[in-house]
């Protein structure tokens, strides 16, 4: 497909719509996965302008920082600890509405407010995660739990 993105003008949800079938058309055609996961940062961050939104890939004990948009971050973090590290031992999507709130929260930014991490699986394995960060508080709800989750599942899948 053509390297282009169409992103609705309207609500989270909508945008979702519209970005998800574009996202999996992108990478369906590239085998490598620092490429497909570079230009999923991109196309989520031009869709949703989020603070930062990036991918930690796990290697060993620890996640390691992969393709991502925004301002650097912390490039390994534990199993366990921090968000990421949460989502990743819990095997499940964690959101932070107030990362202050958050007790053992990995601050890579101040400017960093709220947060969702979601896991991606392959063979039942957790093999990354995403993380997106907002600087707004409470911006994640359980719209973008459950298309982030498809995103991942469908990544998981087809991309690891
Ligand atoms: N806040 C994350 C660390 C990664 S940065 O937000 C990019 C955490 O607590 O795991």
């Amino acid at each position: 497909m053509a390297e282009e993105l169409f992103i609705a003008q309207s609500s989270r949800e909508e945008k979702y719509r519209v970005l998800l079938p574009q996202a999996k058309a992108l990478c369906a055609s590239e085998s490598n996965l620092v490429a497909n996961l570079a230009n999923m940062a991109s196309a989520l961050k031009i869709t949703f302008d989020f603070f930062w939104i990036g991918f930690y890939l796990v290697e060993n004990d620890e996640l390691v920082l992969g393709p991502f948009q925004g301002p650097v971050a912390c490039t390994r973090i534990a199993f366990g600890k921090g968000v990421c590290g949460a989502a990743w031992k819990q095997n499940k999507t964690v959101i932070v509405p107030d990362v202050d709130a958050f007790p053992g929260h990995i601050a890579c930014s101040g400017n960093s407010k709220s947060e969702i991490v979601v896991p991606i699986r392959k063979d039942d394995q957790v093999v990354a995660v995403l993380d997106a960060d907002s600087s707004l508080l409470n911006d994640f709800d359980q719209i973008d739990a459950v298309n982030l989750n498809e995103l991942c599942e469908w990544l998981g899948i087809h991309c690891f």
